[in-house]
């Protein structure tokens, strides 16, 4: 066992950690997105609230909640780890190292992953804690009483200032994904000179799509619920 905890605290195995749970981060942002584009629909957030209610009851769901939450804390505890880690020996650098001509944000990704975390607060009480704790009020679809999630966010985005601050997120977000993603690749070790362009394009679609995709929820949103 000792074995085995020497091996994920290395600096090495810290690396590895960071870049499993950010894959599987990136996976639950791949759900998270594709359940939310329910909330284009144009029936009153019926398909959303139905949605809603299923992604919280659901046994299964909440077992992969669990996982979620040990993937966001891996994430953050090794990130705070190695950011502090790099401050003061700096001599383990995220697998891209970064060269002159990296971009500012593969050199900040300490900042980024600060910024996506202070969004995730606001939104998890914009949302989570507003959701299971909140003075929710009910609608009836198909004769069956559901929380008006759709209430919930049609408030939430139908404040400018809100609307902002999350698309500042997503913009982040983007960054932050777009050299994570390849970083994990490298330092996984899945890294070949004939797949790396492929792996940069894939993180860099992913980047662009994910945002723009919840970014493309808030502004809709935003327009048809502006206060
Ligand atoms: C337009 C953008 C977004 C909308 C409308 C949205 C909406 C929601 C909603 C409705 C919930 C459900 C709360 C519940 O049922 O308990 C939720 C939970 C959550 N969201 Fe988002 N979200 C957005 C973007 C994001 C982004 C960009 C991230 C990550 C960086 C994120 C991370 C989470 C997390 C971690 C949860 C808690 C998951 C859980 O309930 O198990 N969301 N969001």
């Amino acid at each position: 066992m000792k074995w085995l905890i020497d091996a994920l605290t290395s600096s090495l195995g810290r690396k590895i950690i960071m870049s499993l749970s950010g894959l599987f981060l990136i996976s639950f942002l791949i759900v998270h997105l594709s359940g939310n584009l329910n909330l284009l629909k144009d029936d009153n957030g019926a398909t959303f609230n139905v949605y809603s209610a299923f992604m919280s009851t659901n046994p299964l769901i909440r077992v992969l909640e669990i996982g979620l939450v040990v993937g966001f804390a891996l994430h953050i505890y090794t990130g705070i780890y190695l950011l502090r880690y790099n401050q003061q020996a700096r001599p383990i650098q995220y697998a891209i190292s970064p060269k002159s001509e990296a971009s500012w944000f593969s050199k900040n990704m300490g900042l980024s992953g600060i910024a996506v975390l202070l969004f995730l607060l606001l939104h998890l009480k914009n949302f989570y804690w507003e959701y299971h704790y909140g003075d929710v009020s009910t609608v009836t679809i198909d004769g069956k009483e559901y929380k008006d999630m759709y209430k919930i966010t049609a408030t939430v985005f139908g404040q400018w200032w809100y609307t902002l601050i999350y698309l500042i997120a997503f913009v982040l977000l983007g960054f932050h994904l777009n050299h994570g993603f390849q970083s994990a690749f490298q330092t996984l070790g899945l890294n070949h000179v004939k797949y790396n362009p492929l792996i940069k394009g894939l993180g860099t679609i992913l980047a662009f799509v994910l945002p723009a995709g919840f970014a493309v929820v808030a502004v809709v949103m935003f327009l048809k619920h502006m206060a």
